[in-house]
């Protein structure tokens, strides 16, 4: 990790203050009123959360608000709560037992509504299933499903027996997904025959069937039948979903979960090639995602609420499920492609459900961008109210083509930073009350303490990059990783004492807003998606023609970042276009199509340290087409550098 050559390029000085209508009606509306939450919970979090805590539901109430002993956090010691009580029993009681939780539409265009009443039916079925296949409180379920109904159902029936889940994303290739079984040895697998995509059948089961091979611990498969083709059903161990849910029993009382058990797991890479398992516990998670949906989108009722994230990201877990289900909200969810049948297809949907909140990704900004104006322009979209941002820094450009094109210059947007291990959004406008500038996340949250230090752990002058850490613990955070405390340690709570280190560079300017500024470490940020540079590399040397290859990130108009291979061959093996072709197709069969590299370059050496270690900055220069600046003096043969210079093939 270093921090050198971080410069700053952006020169970014115009402000949009909120709108006066927005304010008036918002939940946060000015800044003295955001400092002034955000002082309290910095200097009593105890105080501060035990006070919302009361809008959870408590089987047992807690002893103590917060326990820390560094770097574990225990929230709302020996409390009993459950998350899908949090999310769908609350609300039973009260006149939201009729209003809609999802308006649900797939790719083919057919739509299906679930009210909380609706909902709740379901997922205490399907919780009676799982429980008549001997799943038990503690243990693991892997989820691997397209964007449809039944998996936040799946989610919520093992929250509420108690079981934790594992969501693998659909676009993640059977390799991928076996890795995560095995590491999180999970009992059952939840899958379907396929999903919709760019008209076409995601073949889920079949990936699935190959994943079960290298799979030992899964006993058992649910498959939902969604895509309807013919698949492989294994006898004894593969099951129908609507056979099981035939004659389930409607009535599953939500178990009381002690306020730290896991909710769940979620696969995310680090620098290594090995993807952690990030751990997230109940309590603290449903309130920290709750509250973070209350204040960073204002949700109101009457509002309908779209995130467009799979819900196979962290995005997805805690805004499209956990936090706007606890907020009681109605939430829009689309299975399929925004270019399916039409470029104009989210466009079209935002003006069919009369949407008023969108929370997307700069990456899918800069595709809509490209296609152009005229699919945007042909849709009513004065019902929205507020846009969000996720995944990756929004440069000014797209910021202002959403704030004017999408969000017809009178929606706020909400630029909000954060990452799977956060739970929830960590820094972030207020709606209501934060003057925005393009570019910049702005202020942390109430209850978040961020700081940007230098190697030396310390505070940077204003203005000046460093690491960005968190300085106080939150109930969202991690509570670790899966099977490997040892790691947690290492990986969050060691380079700074006492901080969690977030992994990204940041800078604070001199109004006190904060610039992200990407990541410290060898992982990519590919349209919003976290891969390491070795998870990439690990699938190119298993080709038996690799001898050895380095992954880099280079700048990527729509992507953010693209990655570029470079790659030696073994004896016998010369490069060829079919072998790149091949090399790709490789990598989509090991990790997924959200990691084959855009550039595969075949070379005879990489540059490399005396130590052996290589060099990443340089290829990282001539990926981009850079000029190389900084040290070249540990390299190992210059002449690597030249040839690589060259193109040579
Ligand atoms: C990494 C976390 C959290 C949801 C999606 C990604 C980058 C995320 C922003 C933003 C600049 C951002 C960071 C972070 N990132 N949001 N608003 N501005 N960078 O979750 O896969 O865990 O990735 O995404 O580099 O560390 P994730």
């Amino acid at each position: 990790m270093s921090q050198a050559g971080i410069v700053n390029v952006m020169k970014e000085t115009r402000v949009f203050p909120p709108p006066p209508e927005f304010s008036a009606k918002a939940r946060i509306k000015s800044m003295e009123q955001y400092r002034e939450m955000w002082q309290r919970a910095k200097d009593d979090p105890e105080g501060f959360w035990g006070e919302y805590a009361k809008e959870l539901h408590w089987f047992k109430p807690y002893e103590k608000v917060l326990e820390w002993n560094e770097p574990f956090a225990t929230w709302f010691k020996n409390g009993q709560t459950n998350v899908s009580y949090n999310c769908l029993d609350v609300h039973l009681n009260t006149w939201r037992r009729n209003k809609v939780a999802y308006i649900w539409e797939g790719e083919p265009g057919d739509v299906r509504v679930l009210t909380y009443e609706m909902l709740h039916r379901e997922v205490c079925k399907f919780a009676s299933v799982l429980k008549s296949l001997g799943i038990q409180k503690g243990d693991r379920v892997s989820i691997y499903m397209p964007m449809v109904p039944e998996l936040p159902i799946a989610m919520l029936a093992c929250a509420r027996i108690g079981a934790i889940h594992s969501v693998v994303f659909g676009g993640f290739a059977a390799e991928a997904l076996a890795e995560r079984n095995n590491d999180a040895q999970a009992k059952l697998l939840i899958t379907a025959d396929g999903g919709w995509r760019r008209g076409k059948i995601v073949p889920l089961k079949e990936n699935a069937d190959r994943a079960m091979e290298k799979s030992p611990t899964i006993q058992k498969c649910i498959v939902l039948k969604r895509t309807g083709q013919e698949i492989n059903m294994v006898d004894g161990r593969d099951l129908w979903w609507h056979e099981l849910m035939k004659d389930a029993s409607a009535n599953c009382p939500a178990e009381p979960m002690d306020s730290e058990a896991p909710l769940f797991l979620l696969y995310t890479s680090g620098s290594t090639g090995k993807p952690k398992g990030v751990k997230h516990t109940t309590a603290g998670y449903n309130l920290y995602a709750k509250k973070t949906m209350e204040w960073v989108f204002d949700i109101r009722d009457e509002d309908v609420y779209w995130c467009t994230a799979d819900i196979g990201w962290i995005t997805g877990h805690t805004y499209i499920v956990y936090g706007p289900l606890s907020a009681g909200a109605t939430i829009v969810m689309y299975e399929g492609a925004p270019d399916w049948p039409g470029y104009d297809r989210w466009w079209d949907i935002i003006e069919r459900y009369k949407v008023n909140i969108l929370y997307t990704a700069p990456t899918a900004i800069r595709t809509f961008i490209k296609w152009g104006d005229e699919h945007v322009e042909k849709h009513d979209l004065s019902s929205l109210r507020l846009l969000g941002s996720v995944g990756e820094g929004i440069n000014p450009e797209a910021w202002m083509w959403y704030y004017e094109k999408i969000g017809g210059g009178r929606c706020p947007i909400v630029d909000t930073w954060w990452q799977t291990e956060t739970g929830g959004i960590m820094i972030s406008p207020l709606p209501g009350c934060t003057p925005l500038k393009p570019g910049s996340a702005t202020f942390p949250l109430p209850g978040v303490v961020p700081e940007v230090v230098g190697e030396d752990g310390k505070p940077v002058p204003v203005g000046v990059g460093g690491w960005l850490v968190i300085t106080q613990p939150w109930p969202g955070m991690l509570r670790g990783i899966w099977g490997d405390d040892e790691r947690y340690k290492r990986q969050y709570w060691s380079d700074v004492p006492h901080k969690y280190l977030a992994g990204d560079n940041a800078r604070i300017d001199e109004d006190g807003y904060i610039w992200i500024m990407g990541r410290i470490d060898d992982v990519l940020n590919v349209s919003g998606h976290r891969l390491s540079t070795i998870e990439v590399e690990s699938a190119l040397v298993s080709h038996p023609a690799v001898a050895e290859a380095a992954a880099v990130g280079r700048p990527h108009e729509i992507k953010g970042e693209a990655i570029c291979a470079f790659v030696t061959l073994a004896e016998g093996y010369e490069p060829s276009d079919a072998l790149r072709q091949e090399l790709k197709n490789h990598v989509r069969q090991q990790i997924g199509a959200l990691a084959v590299p855009d550039d595969i370059r075949f070379t005879t050496a990489l540059p490399k340290t005396r130590s052996g270690k290589i060099m990443r900055r340089l290829l990282r220069d001539i990926a981009a087409g850079r000029e190389t600046v900084g040290d070249t003096s540990t390299l190992e043969d210059y002449s690597v550098l030249a040839r690589l210079r060259a193109g040579e093939e």
